[in-house]
């Protein structure tokens, strides 16, 4: 397994270029089995999730030529192939779920293993399947796989207990091929369900509301292909660069991201000093006064992102006040906090609460990755902290950032990937 190496201690300076969404380019990716047409998918970021859902996408049938680059990719979905999803792929990438409404739409019949849950918590998918389910599918749950079937899923009135965000986009998927009517109420806002929904429309469904909390679908009898679907920028990858700056006291242009899309993280930023620009390709962040203490609770979008979560801990380590980091979105998502203390963070959890006195400096230190933020919260620390940190299991940072260690070299950082022989 590969590790990541660090010299920490330097400002950051420079222009960075933000890659295609991972959170949007899975749930369009797995769209793609409901169109009989061609698509064309470009802005598709390199990444392990990206990789293991190519894998999936194969496996149930389609046929994808990936060009690479502005071509990005063509896929097709002629037929099914296979109707399962098996335990092997999905256990690598819960996000493996958002097959089950497109092949119950389309195909009738998905058989997904259930993803376990991973290191932020249990991650139940009961809201997923309570949706499919008013739909007219038949679940049932055997030998650790779901199994949905339907001869054709009706339109229904959906409330989501909670705004799941891959609960809402399996469920307006399924909804596109269904009889009649679906609307979801509760439904979650992020703006990656809206790109999602920008793709769909573009194959021919008839979708009003997404990126609101009432999502209204009109089932059609069939897809087509998409034209050319461009991936929204990745807002996470986006704001974890602005947080270096921060964190570095130093002064990074992230090009390609929305701020509209960051609106309450540029809100936070400024909140504890950073200078923030919203320019017409991007937003430049620039820092090297002190970082005030601020009090953060991560919500459902348009709220503070709890994927920002782990990222602004590590920047709250170094403020000069105390601050109180509430997660209301995920049950276990403090496992950055053990590495940041052991690089002298001073941290303390209770319950969902983390409570962050802020310190003179971080040191470097050898610590190890849990999950995809927590592990770039440990590169932000590493970038600040003075000395020598190595990052281990860092194919959690692969799932979901494009060759970081390029993109924070080219900002100036000293940090290089320590390849391991398997
Ligand atoms: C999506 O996960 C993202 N993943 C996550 O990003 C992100 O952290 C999360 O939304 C919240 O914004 C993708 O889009 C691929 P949820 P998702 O369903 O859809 C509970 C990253 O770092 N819940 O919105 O799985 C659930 O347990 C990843 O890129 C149910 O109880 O999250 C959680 O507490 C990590 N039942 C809350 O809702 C359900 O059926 C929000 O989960 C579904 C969810």
């Amino acid at each position: 397994m590969d590790k990541i190496w660090i010299n920490g201690g330097k400002p950051l300076k420079g222009d960075v270029t933000v890659s295609g969404a991972k959170n949007a380019a899975l749930p369009i990716l797995a769209a793609t089995l409901l169109g009989q047409g061609e698509h064309r998918i470009v802005n598709i970021p390199q990444l392990m999730d990206v990789s293991t859902i190519k894998r999936l996408l194969n496996h149930l049938g389609a046929v994808i030529s990936d060009e690479g680059g502005a071509r990005g990719w063509t896929v097709r979905m002629p037929a099914l192939a296979h109707a399962d999803a098996p335990y092997e792929l999905v256990k690598t990438m819960r996000a493996s779920v958002l097959v089950l409404g497109p092949l119950a739409a389309r195909f009738g019949e998905a058989r997904v293993s259930l993803p376990g849950g991973c290191a932020i918590g249990a991650r139940p998918i009961n809201l997923h399947l309570m949706g499919l389910e008013k739909m007219g599918a038949e679940v049932t749950i055997e030998h650790g796989y779901v199994r949905v079937k339907a001869k054709r899923l009706r339109g229904a009135r959906i409330y989501l207990d909670l705004p799941s965000v891959t609960g809402t986009e399996n469920l307006m998927m399924a909804a596109t091929l269904a009889e009649g009517v679906t609307v979801i109420e509760n439904a979650a806002r992020e703006p990656e369900v809206a790109d999602l929904a920008q793709f769909l429309i573009r194959c021919g469904a008839r979708i009003t509301g997404a990126g609101t909390d009432v999502v209204t679908i009109e089932g059609v009898s069939s897809l087509d292909g998409s034209g050319t679907h461009r991936i929204m920028p990745d807002r996470i990858e986006a704001g974890t660069y602005l947080a270096a700056a921060a964190i570095t006291g130093g002064e990074i242009f992230v090009r390609g991201c929305h701020p509209r899309h960051l609106d309450a993280v540029l809100l936070k930023l400024r909140e504890i000093g950073v200078e923030i620009d919203e320019e017409s390709e991007g937003v430049r962040a620039t820092a090297g006064g002190p970082i005030g203490a601020v009090d953060i609770k991560t919500l459902p979008y348009p709220g503070f992102p709890t994927d920002m979560q782990a990222q602004m801990m590590a920047l709250m380590s170094l403020s000069n006040g105390l601050s109180v980091m509430n997660e209301t979105v995920f049950e276990n998502r403090f496992t950055h906090v053990a590495e940041l203390k052991r690089m002298g963070a001073d941290i303390q959890i209770q319950g969902n609460n983390a409570m962050i006195k802020g310190v003179r400096r971080l040191s470097g230190a050898p610590v190890m990755a849990s999950d995809l933020r927590a592990s770039a919260s440990l590169v932000l620390a590493g970038l600040a902290a003075e000395g020598e940190t190595e990052i281990s299991r860092v194919y959690h940072l692969d799932r979901g950032y494009e060759r970081i260690e390029e993109k924070f070299s080219s900002l100036g950082g000293e940090i290089t990937r320590i390849k391991q022989m398997p």
